[in-house]
């Protein structure tokens, strides 16, 4: 797989043009009520961290940022500094917030890449990983293996059964998929109300195929106080 300095000269991403989606609007529930794009993370708000993860590539034409209410009226500096990001304001839910962005995307995008905004640790790698495995056919979806062993409870915790973990995958983002595909697959998700926790069960109900991509445990979801902690703690080590 290539690395981050290879695919600067690599001349087949220099040609794509990628857009980039950031659902950022959630509430929080799992983190006090606080929007979590906007918690600190080592000296700057976390969406500024996942916004710097893509600014640098000259093939990312358009970043689409969906925005909470508060944040969207009175939006801060840094999200107007580079012209290639706007917001938008987010909706109801994540699947809600998707798509206001998608809908102001320029048409003329090959791949669009939707990225959390809540996922600041993401590698250059699994970025790169992603774009490529998206621009060869199926839609790219960052995961990794399950490796805890997995049981199945009753409503007082006592175990039902033990699943075969084989062939399971915990979902991450980047999700990586044609601009085509992706905006056929949500115009019909929200015709049709289709519920969705992520971009690829709205692909794959729409008929498009998915392949996921390995990625590493340090590209976690910030969701609970403590995973604040974790990622300060990961970013200072490495620094990356
Ligand atoms: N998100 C969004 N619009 C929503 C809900 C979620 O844009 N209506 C975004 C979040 O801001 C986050 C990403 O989708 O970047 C993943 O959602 P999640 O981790 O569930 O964040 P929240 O919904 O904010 O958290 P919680 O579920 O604990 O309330
Ligand atoms: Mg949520």
């Amino acid at each position: 797989m290539i690395e981050l300095g290879e695919s600067k000269r690599d001349p087949y991403l220099a040609n794509l043009k990628v857009g980039v989606v950031v659902p950022a609007a959630g509430s929080g529930q799992r983190m006090e009520g606080k929007p979590k794009p906007f918690l600190q993370l080592d000296g700057q708000p976390v969406l500024r961290h996942v916004l710097n993860l893509f600014l640098s590539y000259s093939w990312v034409k358009d970043v689409v940022v969906a925005l909470p209410e508060k944040q969207f009226q009175e939006q801060p500096f840094w999200l107007k500094q580079d012209p290639k990001v706007q917001g938008v304001l987010g909706g109801a839910t994540r699947r809600d917030s998707v798509w206001n962005a998608i809908q102001v995307l320029s048409e003329d995008l090959d791949l669009v890449i939707v990225h959390d905004g809540a996922r600041p640790l993401t590698s250059q790698k699994t970025i790169l990983d992603c774009v490529k495995n998206a621009s060869e056919g199926p839609g790219a979806v960052a995961g990794i293996r399950v490796v805890d062993t997995l049981k199945t409870t009753d409503k007082a915790n006592q175990v039902l059964e033990t699943l075969d973990r084989k062939g399971v995958w915990r979902a991450q983002t980047p999700q990586v998929f044609t601009y085509d595909l992706l905006f056929d697959a949500y115009h019909k998700a929200i015709q049709n109300d289709w519920i969705a926790s992520d971009d690829s069960i709205i692909v794959k109900k729409a008929g498009g195929q998915v392949r996921m991509v390995e990625s590493s445990g340090s590209n976690f979801k910030i969701t609970v106080p403590t995973d604040l902690d974790l990622a300060e703690a990961i970013l200072t080590r490495y620094r990356f």
